[in-house]
């Protein structure tokens, strides 16, 4: 039976959507290799990531960017533990590329193997040490909005396996919505950090949006309103689009967006007593949203965590550590672990319950995907 090396090394495998990631981390968190090959010049042209093209890019570059990750590591692949590999949520075609090379070192090398949704990795990636100067985590239990481009949710996260789910999107992400208003301005993508630069130019007072669900007792979230909104401001203001005008529209957007964030975690921080805040997701970097959350949790008495930008977005660190804290549990999913496009978050025994159940309709033999 396999036993768990006290400090084991973890490969993890990320390749859910535009980032083939790899990445070494140690079961404390301490990250030894970080590697994360971008395809954001790929889908920029197309204005969004494009499946097919995701899945392609994934197949060139998941080698070399296992072999860099694994480089770092003394003694190379004999110096890993176990490999852990995001399974869902995500562009299956995507997903495959990773699970598929994760069950071969598996395989190879005969280590365990975890399956990780990635949600729950950007759940944990505050815990991830990068250096020395990294602030302390949070203790247990801790409130976190995950905002990023595919998922805006709020969680009460009580430990790595006891994850609760209080209230997502109802439409369109927090991302999602920077990147369409960034498209509607012409600004390229992806839009968030064009956004965030601009607004910080901008008098937000000059243009009249709606604050979408805010004061309501949900703690839901909903941006499609406020994007058209945007929209059809844009069209009708379309003659007189000077800079300072999208400057103003982009602070304008950006506050509504983010004042309904933080009020909403923080309200969820109150309703659960649970005087911390975490901010994870690419969304996490905006400047509008930190600078917001640390006045008002300063004001609350709510302390807050903001992991650094590399452990915000999409990486392979958070999906080693996820993995080993189910490793540290004893669990090995094998080579029949399968992936999954689409899944509510419950908790992860029951996200874990779900995936096996899929993957043993789907895929009685080990290895068939
Ligand atoms: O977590 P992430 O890297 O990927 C996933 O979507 O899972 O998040 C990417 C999203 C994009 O929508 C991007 O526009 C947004 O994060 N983003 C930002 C900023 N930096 C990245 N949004 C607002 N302000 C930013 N500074
Ligand atoms: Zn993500």
């Amino acid at each position: 039976m396999y036993t768990t090396p006290p400090r084991m090394l973890v490969l993890g495998i990320e390749s859910s959507c535009d980032e083939t990631a790899a990445a070494v981390v140690r079961s404390d968190g301490q990250v030894v290799s970080d590697v994360v090959s971008s395809q954001v010049a790929l889908h920029a042209p197309f204005g969004g990531v494009v499946p097919e093209l995701a899945a392609r890019a994934h197949i060139e570059n998941i080698v070399p960017v296992i072999e860099q990750a694994v480089s770092q590591v003394p003694g190379g692949f004999a110096g890993i533990d176990a490999v852990a590999v995001t399974n869902g949520p995500g562009l299956v075609g995507a997903l495959l590329i990773g699970v598929q090379a994760a069950k071969a070192i598996a395989l190879s090398r005969d280590l365990p193997l975890v399956g990780v949704n990635h949600l729950v990795g950007h759940l944990l990636a505050v815990f991830l040490r990068r250096n020395d100067q990294d602030p302390a985590p949070p203790s247990y239990p801790f409130i976190a909005l995950l905002v990023s481009g595919g998922h805006t949710a709020l969680y009460e996260v009580r430990s790595p396996s006891d994850l609760e789910q209080l209230g997502q999107t109802r439409d369109d992400a927090a991302g999602e919505a920077f990147d369409k208003v960034a498209k509607v301005l012409g600004l390229g993508y992806p839009g968030g950090p064009k956004v965030d630069k601009l607004a910080s130019q901008g008098n937000r007072a000059r243009v009249p949006l709606p604050r979408p669900l805010a004061g309501r007792r949900e703690l839901e979230f909903s941006f499609s309103g406020l994007k058209t909104a945007v929209a059809q401001y844009v069209a009708a203001e379309a003659a007189n689009l000077d800079d300072a005008h999208m400057a103003d529209i982009c602070a304008a957007f950006q506050h509504n967006v983010v004042s309904v964030l933080v009020d909403k975690a923080l309200a969820a921080c109150d309703r659960r007593s649970v005087p911390r805040l975490v901010l994870t997701g690419g969304v996490a970097a905006n400047r509008g949203l930190r600078a917001l959350a640390a006045e008002l949790c300063q004001a609350r008495g709510v302390e807050l965590f903001v992991p650094p930008f590399a452990s915000c977005t999409d990486n392979a660190a958070m999906i080693a550590y996820a993995g080993s804290q189910r490793l540290i549990l004893g669990e090995d999913d094998g080579l029949g672990l399968s992936v999954f496009s689409r899944s509510p978050i419950l908790g992860v025994t029951a996200q874990v319950a779900e995936a096996r159940r899929f993957k043993s309709s789907r895929l009685p033999r080990p290895g068939g995907v």
